[in-house]
């Protein structure tokens, strides 16, 4: 593209970096530039135009935090390579999926983070220095111990650091020996399912609930009930209706996912009586407890479990990074025998290295402080969405108040199909999910389930929200 095309125009009421922006999305949007091809510095840009540096590194800021733009560091800038190919949305028309394509199994998004990209954490704000310090550190020793076969229940320093941090914030008295670090959350259902469960095996999950948990399930052979939540939480008492002999429930009950209430002190208590009685295993996913903005969080179930009935997970994902794959499972001590055994058999969540390098990042001191800083960036990212989609949609979105995590979900208050809506925005490379893509059986209105953590400030938000309405009118 020749970069006179995008020379601004200094009569135009818009700013000149939002020209900018505005002909490189076109010339995105157009297909004239494609993702890999690469765009010429700021500095020669801001040359080549005329104009200040600043002004050409704002439009490219943009660019960049949307998504558009991958700056590469000293190997230059690209236009994303993973961008959908925004030449020809029309190929992807929601309206021409098929049933079956639908019912296809959904998968985790990978590969460059996009816009509103759910269960990312803000990435601009990881202490990367630090990190990259500890684990140098690590990478650097390499001693005999660090190139030898790994505890396939994970580091020791790093279940030590796990069951001290439990202890101290979550209530959760376990010693080391009861933690299994694995390979993200589906690794600790694997684990369970292999330790505990027989293929085919009943079990309960919410409804609407995590659709990868889900997934995960009924690939490794379970025979799941989905069972309604309400605003207590998993409906406990239906969920004895519908299969009282259950072997197994997985709930996320500080915050539920996707909609975000607590499950109610009786409820937890009429589920963990349940699994007593049955001596069935509550699964307890308790993904992103770290973020709450108002509101003191009940203790978690594993905190009232006195038969042994609960399993415990929580992941580094949202806490520190998904790229990390790592996660754990706390077992009862009846059971860590035979979680021992499993995890000897499947070979462990590997890397003893980043796990050491979690380790020292705990016990130095170094999360507990990410994580305040966090909670207070996340409450203020989520702020600038909400009122960016507030004003851009006014009551066409009702955004549903959660009191943490670190997503949002807003709910349509017409009969509007969520699914086509979300299609819409991710032809648009926008990041964000269907709810009813994360429900078995249909109820009320769709939503639409967005991350906010990488939303830096209110007019990237509004930008977004733009974007959004944008992307709902021309479907
Ligand atoms: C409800 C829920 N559980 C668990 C996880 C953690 O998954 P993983 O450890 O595989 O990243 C997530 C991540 O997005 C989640 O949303």
């Amino acid at each position: 593209m020749d970069m006179q095309q995008l020379h601004p125009d200094r009569s135009h009421e818009a700013p000149i970096f939002m020209q900018l922006y505005r002909r490189y999305r076109e010339a995105i949007n157009t297909g004239k530039l494609r993702p890999g091809d690469r765009v010429p510095s700021v500095r020669s840009l801001a040359s080549e135009l005329n104009l200040a540096r600043g002004t050409v590194e704002r439009a490219y800021q943009m660019l960049t935090s949307e998504g558009y733009f991958l700056a590469r560091g000293p190997a230059g800038t690209v236009i994303s390579p993973g961008l959908p190919s925004l030449a020809k949305p029309a190929a992807t028309t929601p309206s021409k999926v098929s049933g079956k394509a639908a019912a296809r199994p959904t998968s985790v998004a990978s590969g460059h983070p996009r816009p509103l990209q759910l269960g990312l954490p803000a990435l601009d704000a990881f202490p990367r220095k630090t990190w990259v310090r500890l684990a140098g550190r690590h990478l650097r020793s390499l001693d005999g111990a660090a190139m030898s076969y790994p505890d396939a229940q994970g580091q020791q320093s790093l279940r030590r650091a796990i069951a001290a941090y439990l202890g101290v914030s979550r209530g959760i008295a376990c010693a080391h020996e009861q933690v299994f670090v694995t390979a993200g959350y589906r690794g600790a259902l694997e684990l369970i399912c292999r330790t505990l469960l027989k293929p085919g095996e009943v079990g309960w999950v919410e409804d609407p609930g995590y659709l990868f948990a889900r997934q995960f399930l009924e690939y490794a052979g379970m025979q799941l009930t989905p069972v309604p939540v309400d605003e207590e939480g998993m409906e406990v008492a239906t969920g004895q209706q519908l299969a009282a002999k259950a072997g197994f429930a997985v709930v996320t009950p500080t915050h539920q996912s996707p909609l975000g209430m607590a499950m109610s002190l009786p409820r937890r208590l009429q589920l963990l009586d349940w699994a007593s009685r049955n001596r069935a295993w509550v699964i307890e996913d308790d993904y992103d407890s770290e973020f709450r903005y108002h509101g003191q969080p009940l203790p978690p179930l594993k905190s009232l479990d006195r038969d042994g009935r609960v399993l415990y997970t929580g992941t580094f994902s949202k806490v520190l990074f998904p790229g990390l794959r790592l996660a754990y499972l706390i077992v009862p001590t009846s059971q860590v025998e035979r979680f021992r055994n499993s995890a000897n058999q499947l070979g462990g969540p590997g890397s003893p290295q980043q796990q050491a390098t979690v380790a020292d990042f705990m016990e130095q001191g170094h999360f507990a402080r990410h994580l305040r800083r966090m909670r207070s960036l996340y409450a203020a990212r989520r702020g600038y969405l909400v009122d960016a989609l507030l004003q851009q949609f006014d009551d066409r979105l009702q955004i549903q108040s959660q009191a943490g995590g670190i997503h949002l979900l807003a709910k349509l208050t017409r009969r509007e199909s969520d699914r086509t809506l979300a299609q819409a925005a991710q032809s648009d490379g926008l990041a964000i999910a269907a709810l009813s893509q994360w429900q078995v059986r249909r109820s009320g209105h769709g939503g639409l389930l967005m991350g906010f953590a990488n939303v830096t400030d209110a007019a990237m938000a509004q930008t977004l929200a733009r974007r959004l309405q944008a992307a709902f009118q021309s479907r």
